[in-house]
């Protein structure tokens, strides 16, 4: 049986739209369950609609706190019958209360080359910076913000004319390639985490 993962976005899901092409194709050999947003008006819940794949909308402003927030996207991804979570461009900092029940069951893609440049705008900031490459990076959510197990990483060249939107898109193309492979391989069952590391089989 193929395994199932939950989706969670924030807006234009390009990255969801990556892992449900590679699923079409026979290249990724799992089943997005659910993909859930905490924006109502995500780009993102239009491609799961076309490709017929459940949604639900969970916005942190109808919640009372932040533990009831990630209560409902927890019963929605168990519903599912999720058993990996994504994070595909959902810009939320997940709290303990959710991470400890997921361990080693979320991954993240971040668009820098981890542990440069965490949270907000990384390319942005590698813009700014100068640094003659960056990437992205696929990583385990620890409680930490962008400093968990990393899984995968592509390196994209940083040109001297660039523009934090010029770098953005040249390391979307490697985000699309980067996302599917690393779930490709946790689906497989190659993936295992030793502290820091994550051991890939061969
Ligand atoms: C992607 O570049 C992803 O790496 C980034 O948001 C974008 C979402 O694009 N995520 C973060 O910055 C998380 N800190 P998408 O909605 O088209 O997949």
């Amino acid at each position: 049986m193929r395994k199932k993962i939950g989706v969670l976005v924030s807006g234009r899901g390009s990255n969801l739209q990556s892992l449900l092409d590679h699923i079409a194709s026979g290249e990724l050999p799992a089943e997005v369950a659910v993909v859930i947003s905490d924006q109502g008006e995500a780009l993102a819940l239009q491609r799961a609609a076309k490709a017929h794949i459940p949604a639900v909308v969970v916005e942190r402003k109808a919640c009372k706190d932040k533990t009831e927030f990630e209560s409902k996207i927890d019963d929605a991804l168990r519903e599912a019958g999720a058993e990996l979570v994504v994070l595909a461009g959902f810009m939320r900092i997940l709290s303990g209360f959710f991470i400890r029940r997921w361990e080693h069951k979320i991954i993240n893609i971040h668009p820098a080359l981890l542990p440069s440049f965490t949270g907000l705008d990384a390319q942005g900031q590698a813009v700014d910076y100068g640094v003659k490459i960056s990437g992205c990076t696929v990583h385990f959510v620890d409680e930490g913000t962008d400093t968990g197990p990393i899984i995968l990483q592509k390196a994209v060249p940083v040109l001297e004319e660039d523009t934090e939107e010029s770098l953005a898109a040249r390391i979307l193309e490697q985000e699309h390639k980067a996302l599917p492979e690393a779930v490709k391989l946790w689906a497989e069952g190659k993936l295992s985490v030793a502290g820091r590391h994550v051991k890939i089989a061969k």
